[in-house]
């Protein structure tokens, strides 16, 4: 930074553990005094926590891009800091190749394929939740293993390893960098996924089976035969994007049932309701909570001067509680409807994969609340990740109910 910024300049750090200990009043404090502000914290970046600015920058591509660029150092270009992944598309580009790839994914996660996945999604659910109903006792944390063997089954990848999958690339955006658990997951854990996916990419190339990573080797893009690179950069974001966020999703959703038994009971007596809720939990919840864009041109945003190359951080969850754009936005309304929220992003990036979430979150979710009705959460047991700055949820939610009976058959 070279002159001073005529913003409002804050000590804000959405990774910091001030920030994590409470996200919802670190955004409030923010939203309310300063919605777009410049921080010093890591090099620098503009944050935008109200409902106006998060909705326009993700709408102007053209000026707020989502691809690499040497700003802000290397590595995955919408986290502050930058994850040390490799290229993930389409999420990392901008118009006009974003379209190309993003055309691909359409087909396999509209609405009538997500229908398709639906059988696949409720037999995961019964056998997870089958390991744990006999005993009365669980953690959460493992049931909701569910959105990352779905994610993997549905790729074509070993289901087995779902645990691994999961925890590398978690852990690069939710552990602080530095610690033993990051420093592991860049050093072991993504260099093991990174061989997987080759090896299995390579097998599908040979050998083509029913499954998402043939359906990607067999695609064009406009009119070239799709590389193995841009394949490999599409698995690895569809891992990334499906494994974490549906699985925060019902993390913080369970947790909420568990203090509202008025709420759970209510969904258990109208299921219908489950749709509108799900909307409702993606908002006040907000599972991805910030990401970032950077600066193509020197421009004037609400009245700040922002600069080429500058770095900006979109705050989906503050905006979700923006009191401007949604009545009672700190309250919980089941029936919220309309419900415009932002938790799958806004504009060209807008959630690939927001109706297979829905599908597990809803499917999840229903089979909990049908099959243990009266779950308490050990709330001194709870535990959440380490930071909230990208993806917010617990990691730890031991939970007591009365037994049930299982319904699967065993696999
Ligand atoms: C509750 C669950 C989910 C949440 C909250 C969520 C959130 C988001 C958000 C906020 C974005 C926008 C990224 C940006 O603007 O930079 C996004 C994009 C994306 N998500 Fe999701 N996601 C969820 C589930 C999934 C699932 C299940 C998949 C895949 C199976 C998926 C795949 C993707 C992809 C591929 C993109 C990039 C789209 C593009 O660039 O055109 N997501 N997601």
């Amino acid at each position: 930074m070279t002159e001073p910024r005529k913003c409002p300049v804050v000590p804000f750090d959405h990774n910091s553990p001030g920030h994590s200990a409470d996200p919802v009043a670190s955004y409030a404090r923010l939203r309310a005094e300063a919605p777009v502000a410049w921080t010093e914290a890591h090099g620098g970046y503009w944050v935008l926590s109200d409902y106006d600015a998060v909705f326009a920058a993700a709408r102007d591509d053209a000026v707020f891009s989502s691809g690499r660029s040497p700003y802000g150092g290397e590595g995955l270009a919408n986290t502050i800091p930058k994850a040390p992944v490799r290229l993930h598309i389409p999420v990392e580009l901008d118009l006009p190749e974003h379209r190309s790839y993003r055309k691909i994914l359409n087909p396999v996660t509209s609405p009538a394929a997500v229908a398709e996945l639906q059988p696949m999604i409720e037999r995961w659910t019964t056998w997870f939740v089958d390991q744990v109903i006999e005993t009365g006792e669980c953690d959460f944390a493992g049931v909701i293993g569910v959105p990352a063997v779905v994610t993997l089954d549905w790729l074509g990848l070993d289901v087995g390893d779902w645990r691994r999958y999961s925890r590398a690339l978690h852990s690069v955006l939710a552990d602080s960098p530095g610690s033993p658990a990051h420093t592991h997951a860049v050093e072991v854990d993504i260099p093991w996924m990174e061989g997987q996916i080759t090896v299995a990419i390579a097998a599908r190339r040979a050998q083509p089976r029913d499954d998402l990573i043939s359906y990607l080797l067999a695609q064009d893009v406009d009119g070239t035969p799709i590389s193995d690179d841009a394949a490999y950069s599409m698995v690895e974001l569809l891992i990334s994007g499906g494994v974490g966020t549906t699985a925060s999703l019902v993390s913080q959703t369970l947790v909420h049932l568990s203090r509202h038994p008025d709420q759970r009971r209510q969904l258990l007596e109208d299921p219908d309701l489950l749709a509108r809720a799900v909307e409702e939990f993606l908002r006040a919840f907000s599972p991805t909570q910030a990401l970032a864009r950077t600066v193509t041109q020197d421009t004037e945003f609400r009245g700040c001067p922002m600069k080429r190359g500058d770095r900006v951080l979109l705050a989906w969850s503050s905006a979700n509680r923006d009191p401007g754009q949604f009545e009672d936005a700190e309250d919980v309304v089941l029936t919220r409807w309309p419900n415009r929220h932002t938790a799958f992003g806004m504009g060209i990036h807008r959630c690939a994969g927001a109706h297979v979430g829905r599908a597990i979150a809803k499917e999840l979710i229903g089979q909990v609340i049908r099959r243990m009705p009266d779950y308490v959460v050990d709330e001194a047991g709870l535990q959440t990740y380490p930071h909230q700055g990208v993806n917010a949820g617990f990691q730890r939610i031991p939970a007591t109910f009365t037994p049930g009976p299982r319904l699967g058959a065993d696999r």
